[in-house]
This record gives structure tokens, sequence and C-alpha cells, in this order.
């Protein structure tokens, strides 16, 4: 085992550090990067089949279940068939209509979990075409479905799965990048994303430079945290649940990924100073609405840890504090622990700096009247509202950009490592969490 884990004290981090190669093994032989084509060798024989579906359905647990929803999107619009992604146990419990004409797609790291397999057994009964991903080849989920197309991740030893979610959002894009590959309006978006995944395992291996600013804003913000609330949208909605997950199985600490539309559903309710948030906003399509999440957060109080590509511009937040807050920005650093270095610490006045009370954060987080979206949507620039509303100075994680099927791959990696750094500096047994198997064989 020592070997295996080489200079790394957890398999856990050794294999969040192997994924500049993880994810380039799952790619290799199958993406040519000149021709802009994508052949996977297992799938030829159904592709057309696959193509013709009625619906494909994405089915898993878990992490696996987390890449199911991560990939949904881009799926269905290379491939203009209706997916769907489903939780195998709720799959399994409905026995849900089936049509032959369906495509399954069965998504498990080990191959072997008994929910999974379960469902696996049921869509088959009736008849649809049932195709698995998983990372172990000979496994029950490989060797029960019609054909497949292995993850090629390497083994995965700690329990939290890390490499398997990447490489497994790997495989669902190729797959549905050969499902578009007809189409000739589709061509730019094709080339586009096949550009990024060319790039990718040097992107990865930038955001693992992030390691110590993660260790040290782990220490200083989230210790101590009793909850915490990871927040995104989209593509990033599936980052915050994989990220939730890894935290509260190896750190113990309750988490919460939440779709940051859903907010006003309920979860603001829980905000207010004390409670940790991390929030993923992303230059993608919905990068408005994401930071007017965050300004929904801030102005009652929560501060937020930003995660975020280094080309978004929350400059004119820094700016507009400097020239407004000077004296407050100075009081701040006083009286806050900041990150130092590249950590991006963004300084804003106190509340209340900026004079209009309708901007105005509330300390306490009472009489507050929610401002509907489109007041949220108005004239002003949304960092004058983010630096109205936040409280105190405001941190950012900086990833690189890529092309938003695959930013929740440079996303979710900053929440690997905190939850590792967590579940490290609390003492727990990172590789072997209790209470939890890394395939659970039973149902
Ligand atoms: C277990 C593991 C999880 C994993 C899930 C699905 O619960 O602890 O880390 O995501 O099973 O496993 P699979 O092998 O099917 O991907």
């Amino acid at each position: 085992a020592q070997i295996m884990k080489g200079s790394f004290p957890h398999f856990m981090l050794k294999e969040i550090f192997d994924q500049p190669s993880s994810s380039f093994n799952t790619m290799r032989g199958r993406i040519n990067f000149d021709s802009y084509t994508v052949t996977l060798g297992g799938l030829s024989s159904q592709m057309d089949t696959i193509r013709r579906s009625r619906r494909i359905v994405l089915i898993g647990c878990g992490t696996s279940f987390h890449a199911c929803l991560a990939s949904r999107a881009v799926l269905e619009e290379l491939s203009s068939v209706p997916v769907y992604a489903e939780l195998a146990s709720d799959f399994v419990d409905r026995r849900p209509v089936i049509f032959r004409d369906d495509t399954y797609i069965f998504v498990s790291q080990s191959g072997e979990t008994a929910d999974t397999l379960q469902a696996l057994r049921y869509a088959k009964s009736r008849g649809a075409l049932c195709l698995g991903t998983t990372n172990t080849v000979g496994s029950s989920i490989a060797r029960e479905t019609t054909c497949g197309v292995h993850i090629n991740a390497g083994p995965e030893i700690g329990v939290a799965s890390t490499k398997a979610y990447t490489s497994q959002v790997i495989v669902l894009l190729m797959i549905a990048l050969v499902l578009g590959s007809d189409s000739v309006a589709l061509a730019p978006r094709r080339r586009e994303i096949i550009d990024e995944l060319r790039v990718l395992p040097d992107k990865i291996a930038e955001v693992l430079k992030l390691n110590e600013e993660l260790e040290s804003l782990t220490e200083h913000k989230l210790l101590k945290a009793t909850n915490l609330v990871l927040m995104g949208r989209a593509f990033q909605h599936a980052t915050c649940l994989e990220g939730a997950l890894k935290i509260k199985e190896i750190a113990y600490l309750h988490s919460e990924g939440v779709q940051s539309g859903e907010l006003k559903h309920g979860p603001l309710a829980l905000i207010d100073e004390h409670l940790p948030i991390i929030s993923i906003v992303v230059p993608d399509a919905f990068l408005e609405k994401s930071m007017n999440a965050l300004y929904q957060v801030t102005a009652r109080g929560g501060r937020p840890i930003i995660i975020s590509t280094t080309d978004v511009d929350l400059s004119s937040v820094l700016a507009a504090s400097e020239a407004t807050g000077q004296a407050s920005a100075a009081a701040h650093s006083a009286s806050t622990e900041a990150l130092p270095s590249s950590s991006g610490v963004l300084r804003s006045p106190r509340v209340g700096g900026t004079g209009d009370p309708s901007r105005t954060a509330h300390p306490t987080g009472t009489d507050i009247t929610l401002p509907d979206e489109d007041q949220l949507l108005d004239q002003q620039p949304i960092s004058h509202k983010l630096l109205a509303a936040a409280g105190g100075p405001l941190q950012c994680i900086r990833v690189p950009r890529t092309v938003d099927v695959l930013q929740g791959i440079l996303t979710v990696i900053p929440l690997q490592l905190v939850a590792y750094h967590l579940a490290v500096k609390r003492g727990f047994n990172v590789d072997f969490p209790r209470n939890l198997a890394k395939s659970v064989t039973v149902e």
C-alpha cells in the first residue's frame, strides 16, 4: 500500500493529484485532436440504435450519479435525444415504464454496486438497450451490459471517489460528442469542446497548484464549521452536490449542495453571517444569475467563499471598495483573517457604506424584504450590488477557465481538496471513513 501511495500520505490525495494523468488516460486513443473525431470502439456497433433512442437514461449512485447529473445537459444538447438522470435505488423502487427503444447508461466506478446492478437487470428485462461505463474491466456491470466504455482512470482506493468522477464526466462527454458527430450545425460546438479536452490535463494541473491556498482556507474558514452550504447552478449544480458529498463522507461535516435558483424557495432562511457558504460563479450562460444568487446571500450577511475562474471580472468590486471604503477596509483587515498572497481577497466596505438603504445588508438578518430577481437585474452593475451587500472580505479561489461543459471538472477539484484537508485536520480516517464502503454490494 505504501508503494501505491508513493509520496502521498493518503490514497485520496494521490488520486486527486492523479487527475492530470487519469483524465488523459480516459481520452487516450479515443480522441483525435487533429481531426476532431472521437472513436469509442465499445459503442460503435450500437451507435445508430442509440441515436434513434426515444430517451437516454443515465443511472448511478453517489458520486457516479453526480457524474450523470453533470453530463445530462451536454448529452441532450449534442444528441438531440431527451436525457434523464436517475438514482439507481429510486429507479429500482419505482420500477418505472421502460420503452424498448430507450437507451440506459449505467455509471459505476466499481461496476459492482448492488442498486445499479438491480436497475440494470430491471431495464434489461424490459428490453431496453443497456450500456455501462465502469472503471473495472470484467465487473458485473461491464459483463451484464450489451456494451460500454471503460473510464480507464486506474485503480481508485480511497472510499471517497475523486478521479473516477472526473473521468466519468469525460466519458459521458465523449459519448455525447460521438452521438452528435453527424450534425454540421454542432460542429463548432464540438470543436470548442475537443479543443478544451486537449488542454484539460494541463488546466487540472493548474488547479492542483491551489492546494496550499485551499489548505489554508480550510483551516481558517471551515475547520470549526458545523454546517456548510455549497451553491451553484446549471453545470455547477452537480459540482455542488458532489462537493457536499465529499465533505460529508470524509470530514463528517453536514453539507448541502443547493441549486442557486432554489435559494429563494427555502435555503435562504439558513443564511446569516455565521453559516459557511461556498458559491460557484463561473462565466457560463448563467453568470449573471449566479452573481445574483451571490447578492441574495451577501445581502443577508452571508460571507461566501467564491470559486470562480481567473477571467471573471470581480475587480470592480475591489476598485469600488478602495474608492469608497479605505477606512472601513482597513478596519476589516484588522478584524478579519484574510488569506495571504494569491487568494484574491475582495475588500468591500462595511454594511451601509453606500448610504443606499435598499442596497444595504441587514446585520441581523431580520426584517428584510426579498429583492425580486428582476430588481436584482436592474441598472446597477452587479459588482456594485455585491459591494454594497458584502460586509467584509470575500475570498475567491480562481481556477482556469474552460468550456462550460468541462468547467465543473476544474471547480470540483478545489472541493475535493477542501474535503481532504478538512478530514485530515479533524483527525479522521480519510481513505476509510466510518460507516462507508468503497463498493456497496448489498441493496
Ligand atoms: C459507494 C461509495 C461512493 C460511490 C458509490 C457508487 O457509496 O462510497 O463513493 O460513489 O458507492 O459506487 P460506484 O462504484 O457504483 O461508482
